[in-house]
């Protein structure tokens, strides 16, 4: 059934949502709207903001967002049509009747559903009947068993152009075509005049049923028997079936993985079937494409961290990165990849073959954290030897950073990014892998599982602790400098955002502000100051930034009146530069004092240490510039 627009419209025109919400949280009143601690994820500080003049709900801490019905769903978890029943029946609404053309094409989906159904009884039958023996063979040479065959629903599309055809007659022939089973030779050659007949789109091969969530067949897959191309002929995209949004066996691992509280993705059909005839009923698989977003937001409806199996080959592992790639703006508190690395050349159906179970489970229990993923990749694509090639995997690690949308989960990489880096680079003398090892730290600090299979952030390497912004006072004061000036010159934040994200900020309202700034910067083409004024709301943070706002507070650039862009640009990058650059300039310099009082003579130790003095000095001067007579 759909409803129009209008009559959406006026069902949350009439629905007041802070009363919707509070029926379920506690809310209490800000200014014009309402705050609440958000109810999608955990937290103590309520960053969750309900309008009711737009009817619209929103969380700067996790990005959930939405209206009234989008509320009775996500948080309610009811079907659409019940929640907007539901808020009709609370708004002394009638739900209009059934569009006509709505309920044709439910009726046809009926149909397609009927048809398919038909079509899989077909093809079983013909397995186990005359026709089907050398299919028979071929599962028996495979190893599949007659229970993993029933379970799985194997069938065989025997060889000849209308079996399926006349079969299923009673359907009707379009059906037949609507629902993939038959080929239009006419429709995909348009304007050939001679009227040409209808086939059977799977001819002579094995066939396995595609199944939805709710176990019924929306779609097959059909392996050619001996060699021969394509090796699998899939059903094209229909009503009933997008390729992109299902995933291979997702009826049974869906209730097999909540009670094993793990998914495995695997790339084949066969790889799901002999994992489930070995005992792991949790597998499912792409249709033969790389996993889409739908498919991992999918995926992490049945587990927070899904693990991906590849092969070990490069092809394998490209499409590993490639997963990794595409999973990191939909990111979130709790929600990540893992990935479990096959030997190279063997699909898990190969290794369960030759080396059993036990192989498949060490596969595994080695699957590594995306974040170990990402690094070892980066780390290995490129050469590491030469300052430039060292700073370019730094600018790589960056744009991985930057991919991640959610400003906890980013903050988070960004700073282990940071932590391997800097252990890796810019560690001291006895900080050798030997060495390193010896304390038990990996190579820049592995991730590694606990007895009982958790995950545990790796140790970091002895050296220097990542030491934050505004731990001394001058930069304490450059910085409140700079987010004055980035309030007051939002447009500025786009541009130095990449160096932004990079700053460990040590007092944590200061933190916040910017951490505000940056993910309205992602959200938004263009921010303004007043926009972020109101994203603020009316808290703590939202009076210092008024504070920094007036007029004699906080000034980077030192005519106060001025405000040409250019000249404001250059301040600002120069400022963000010097504290991106601080900590670590006082890092190299703590380098070069140990060296030295491990009795090594340094000739660098002198350069180094005029690079810092040098940076202090122009912390001092960028500071006096940014002082005020009322600093709070
Ligand atoms: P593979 O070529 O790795 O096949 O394709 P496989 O799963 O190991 O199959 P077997 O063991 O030889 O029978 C992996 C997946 O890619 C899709 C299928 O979903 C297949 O399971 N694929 C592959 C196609 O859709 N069409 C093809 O022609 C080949
Ligand atoms: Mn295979």
């Amino acid at each position: 059934m759909s409803l129009s627009p209008a009559f959406l419209d006026e069902l949350r025109m009439r629905t007041s949502l802070s009363t919707l919400i509070g029926r379920t949280i506690k809310v209490t009143k800000a200014g014009r709207e309402y705050k609440a601690c958000c109810p999608f994820h955990n937290e103590k500080t309520p960053s969750f903001t309900i309008n009711d003049e737009k009817g619209f709900y929103h969380c700067f801490g996790c990005g959930a967002h939405g209206d009234a019905i989008r509320w009775m769903t996500d948080q309610r978890g009811l079907p659409f049509m019940e929640a907007v029943k539901e808020l009709a029946q609370a708004a002394g609404m009638d739900v209009p009747a059934p569009d006509p053309r709505a309920a044709k094409r439910a009726e046809q989906a009926k149909g397609l559903h009927d048809a398919m159904a038909a079509a899989q009884g077909f093809f079983e039958e013909q397995l186990g009947g005359i026709d089907g023996g050398e299919a028979r063979a071929y599962l028996q040479k495979r190893g599949i068993s007659d229970a993993t065959r029933r379970a799985f629903g194997f069938g065989f599309s025997p060889d000849g152009r209308g079996r399926l055809k006349s079969a299923l007659k009673d359907f009707g022939e379009p059906m037949l075509v609507e629902a993939g089973l038959l080929i239009d030779p006419e429709a995909l050659e348009q304007g050939n005049a001679r009227k040409r007949e209808r086939y059977d789109r799977f001819r002579g091969r094995l066939m396995l049923p595609i199944r939805d969530i709710r176990g019924r067949v929306i779609a097959f897959g059909g392996r050619i028997l001996g060699a021969g191309e394509p090796k699998y002929l899939n059903s094209p995209d229909t009503p009933l079936f997008d390729k992109g949004r299902t995933l291979y066996n997702i009826d049974r691992a869906s209730p097999a993985s909540r009670q094993t509280e793990r998914v495995i993705v695997v790339e084949g059909y066969m790889d799901v079937i002999a994992l489930a005839q070995a005992g792991f009923g949790d597998a499912v698989a792409p249709l033969g494409t790389a996993l889409t977003e739908h498919q991992i937001e999918r995926l992490w409806k049945m587990v927070e961290v899904p693990i991906l199996c590849f092969d070990g080959d490069s092809a394998g592992q490209k499409a590993a990165i490639r997963a990794a790639t595409r999973a990191l703006p939909l990111l979130r508190p709790g929600h990540s990849l893992c990935f479990a690395t096959l030997p190279p050349g063997k699909d898990p159906d190969d290794l369960l073959r030759e080396s059993g179970p036990q192989a498949m489970e060490a596969v595994l229990k080695a699957a590594e954290p995306l974040i170990e993923r990402l690094w070892s990749h980066e780390l290995s694509a490129m050469p590491l030897d030469t300052p430039e090639q060292k700073a370019a995997l730094k600018q790589r690690l960056r744009a991985i950073t930057d991919a991640i949308a959610h400003p906890d989960v980013r903050a988070h990489y960004a700073h282990e990014f940071r932590e391997r880096y800097d252990a890796r680079f810019f560690a001291r003398r006895d900080n050798t892998p030997a060495q390193r090892q010896a304390r038990g730290g990996g190579d820049g600090g592995r991730w590694q599982r606990d007895k009982r299979g958790n995950w545990k952030a790796p140790i970091p390497a002895a050296g220097f602790e990542v030491r934050a912004i505004g731990a001394n006072g001058l930069e304490q004061r450059l910085l409140r400098a700079v987010l004055a000036s980035l309030l007051r010159h939002p447009e500025q934040i786009l541009p130095h955002r990449e160096m932004l994200s990079a700053l460990q900020i040590a007092d944590s309202l200061l933190a916040q502000l910017l951490d505000v700034m940056i993910s309205t910067s992602f959200r938004k083409e263009t921010v303004e100051t007043q926009a972020l004024l109101t994203i603020l709301g009316q808290g703590e943070l939202y009076n210092m930034a008024k504070g920094m706002l007036r007029a004699d507070a906080f000034k980077l650039t030192p005519d106060r009146t001025t405000t040409d862009p250019d000249r404001v640009a250059r301040d600002l990058e120069e400022a963000v530069r010097v504290m991106t650059q601080g900590p670590e300039l006082e890092r190299n310099l703590a380098v070069a004092t140990e060296r030295v009082k491990a009795d090594v003579s340094e000739e660098n130790l002198l350069a180094q240490n005029h690079a810092l003095v040098a940076h202090r000095n122009h912390l001092l001067r960028l500071a006096e510039l940014g002082q005020s007579e009322d600093i709070i």
